[in-house]
């Protein structure tokens, strides 16, 4: 689950819960942030959509990015892009953002295909910040949304 994930190294406990804890962190500080997945039907919590300013890629701000980890047991059922589309509501319609990115690695097939699915349009390839790789770049206007 973590092969297309910046780096792709899989998180010690202690990295997962300093991960949570930046995100509890950067929601109460900026209104925003990531949202648990559950499944309607039991509660399991499956995975995480994020709505974040990407200070990673400074190329990108001041839109923010759209993310998403769902639970490899819970693939391709369509959940990804069922919390993406209510991310993309929550960022247009409530939180008044007019321009939303989405990244991902250019072998991340399913990513990009959640972000085709949302109604985003591909712009550009352009080299990670950090690390020695490209990442495709995704973007919806609120024009393009409504
Ligand atoms: C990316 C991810 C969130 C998608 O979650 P999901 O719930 O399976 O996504 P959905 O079911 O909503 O849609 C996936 C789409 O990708 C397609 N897909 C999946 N794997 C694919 C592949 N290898 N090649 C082509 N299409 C693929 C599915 O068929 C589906 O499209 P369709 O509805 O047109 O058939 C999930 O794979 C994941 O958590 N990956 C690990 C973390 C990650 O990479 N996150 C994104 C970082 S940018």
């Amino acid at each position: 689950m973590m092969r297309d994930m910046a780096d792709g190294h899989v998180y010690s406990l202690a990295e997962s819960e300093r991960w949570l804890q930046e995100h509890i962190d950067v929601r109460s500080e900026r209104g925003f942030g990531v949202w648990c997945v559950e499944l309607k039907s039991n509660s399991d919590v499956i995975g995480w959509i994020d709505l974040a300013l990407p200070d990673w890629f400074p190329a990108l701000l001041p839109d923010p990015e759209i993310g998403w980890f769902i639970d490899q047991r819970q693939w391709a059922k369509g959940l990804a892009t069922e919390g993406a589309a209510a991310a993309l509501r929550v960022a247009f319609d409530e939180l008044g953002f007019e321009r939303i990115s989405a990244i991902c690695k250019v072998e991340n097939v399913a990513s990009a295909r959640v972000m085709e699915k949302i109604g985003m349009s591909f712009v550009e390839e352009r080299p990670h910040p950090r690390l020695s790789f490209p990442l495709k770049i995704y973007v919806i206007t609120l024009e393009e949304a409504s």
